[in-house]
């Protein structure tokens, strides 16, 4: 083991010589963030420490059958309690950025008629003040798919345009008590995969209005971003794969950015899609500092109008695409990997990096989240766990695809790699692993991977400070 953890990062940082000379020095912009990024729910841990109120997730995976190995995030990596252990893990990769989100419940547990949790804020004010001590800039996500459950009780949660005045109450607490030392905030993590559009807006104003000319900082939303390629050159397959990119995410940055929804939403809902308002108007009008992109694979869109294939899950027949990772004529979009969603095509995010920029004018960018998981395997030794080459290949593939969209001119300012830690992935709770280190869920201990020192490396060479 102890040979092999010597000698096959030597090989690997040989290649990255080689990138990294192909890649010149000056590929990644100075101040670039190079970071790793998170989410409370599926780090912290600690569900009822510190007056911290019951959310959404935390019902949810307690409900049995929800969670395919039956765990719940209760405990997860016990980030709450761990966080100066993992800022240390943070600071020997060397990265100058770290994304994280705030549990709501933990800063209002009743929601805005309740009161606010200073046992919580004092939490996020100690982690970011570790953080700046160590040079590691707060990446702070406001909403990352958790919601005081007293919201979901009291009036639906998301479903209730309550839920506006909520977030806005939210989200002013947050810059008022860490504004000061965050200057990067997002609002929702991927609200296009959980249909959020309308809050945004909102919290953006306020930090307009009330915050940003006194704190400054950047204010931006994140979205899931993979990247559609028709399946032939046919113009049927090119406008299925435009109503793919349409329908699943330029419905949520069109509005904010362009002031109106996708031409390919408008063919086919017409009358359907609603109609901004004035006051929406107005609202949309305060745009965004940055776009977020969490990219980590890519499809290959087939049309289903004009030919006889059934839409994919959960898409309409009036949209009329389908999606699939596999089979332009046998040859997959990218390498397969453990999981049905994630395919390895780091051309992808060039792609997608390069058709963000030409639609909505350069507006600078973050990659906000990239990573590659493995299911985990019960009957794998340790040594198999921490020698992730092909997390370190997938990750040095995307790394180089974003240095040549950056050198193409895309203004891309930093990357999160997913993740610091093996965490609880949502539904398929502890048996999806996409962490830099191991977490040894019994004993919480983390050992870092290749991939840790992989991308330590990367960051040592590629990281210019001014
Ligand atoms: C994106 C989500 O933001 C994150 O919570 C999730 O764990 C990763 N994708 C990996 O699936």
């Amino acid at each position: 083991l102890i040979l092999q953890m010597f000698i096959s990062p030597l090989l690997i940082l040989c290649d990255d010589t080689t990138l990294a000379k192909s890649l010149g020095q000056s590929s990644f912009p100075s101040n670039f963030l190079f970071g790793t990024a998170s989410s409370a729910y599926q780090f912290e841990g600690a569900y009822l420490s510190d007056g911290k109120g019951l959310n959404n997730w935390d019902v949810f995976s307690h409900k049995p059958g929800n969670i395919i190995d039956g765990s719940n995030g209760d405990l997860a990596v016990d980030h709450y309690y761990r966080y100066m252990e993992d800022i240390e893990l943070m600071g020997s990769l060397g990265v100058n950025s770290y994304r994280f989100s705030i549990s709501w419940a933990r800063i209002l547990p009743a929601g805005r008629f309740g009161e606010v949790n200073l046992a919580g804020i004092d939490h996020y004010n100690k982690l970011i003040d570790v953080l700046l001590l160590k040079g590691i800039q707060p990446f702070v996500t406001l909403n990352h798919f958790d919601i005081p459950q007293e919201l979901e009780d009291r009036f639906g949660g998301w479903l209730s345009p309550e839920s506006q005045e909520e977030f806005l109450h939210f989200a002013d607490i947050c810059f008022k008590s860490f504004g000061d030392r965050v200057k990067y905030w997002a609002t929702f993590n991927e609200p296009n995969l959980q249909v959020t559009s309308g809050y945004r807006s909102a919290a953006v104003d306020i930090f307009r209005s009330k915050y940003q000319k006194k704190q400054g900082g950047m204010i931006g939303i994140v979205l899931y971003a993979a990247w559609f390629e028709p399946i032939s050159n046919s113009t049927a397959d090119k406008s299925a794969a435009e109503r793919a990119q349409s329908f699943l995410t330029n419905w949520i940055l069109d509005p904010i950015i362009l002031g109106r929804y996708p031409s390919e939403m408008n063919d086919i809902l017409g009358s359907n899609l609603p109609e901004f308002s004035n006051k929406d108007k107005d609202k949309l009008k305060s745009g965004l500092d940055f776009i977020g992109i969490n990219h980590y694979t890519s499809y290959y869109v087939q049309d289903c109008i004009s030919s006889k294939c059934e839409p994919g899950p959960g898409i309409s027949k009036t949209e009329g695409f389908y999606l699939q990772s596999s089979q332009r004529n046998g040859v997959p979009i990218g390498e397969y990997t453990d999981l049905d969603w994630l395919n390895v095509y780091p051309q992808g995010l060039e792609k997608t990096i390069t058709y963000i920029k030409e639609r909505y004018n350069n507006t600078p960018m973050f990659i906000t989240e990239n990573g590659y998981g493995e299911v985990y395997n019960p009957n794998s030794t340790i040594k198999d766990f921490l020698h992730d080459v092909r997390r370190v290949n997938y990750i040095a593939g995307y790394l180089n695809a974003l240095s040549v969209a950056i050198r193409k001119g895309a203004d891309v300012r930093g990357y999160f790699a997913w993740s610091l830690l093996d965490n609880f992935e949502w539904i398929f709770g502890y048996t999806v692993r996409f962490g830099l280190h191991h977490v040894d869920h019994a004993t919480l201990k983390r050992t870092p991977k290749l991939s840790a020192s992989w991308y330590k490396q990367f960051i040592t060479k590629h990281k210019v400070v001014t």
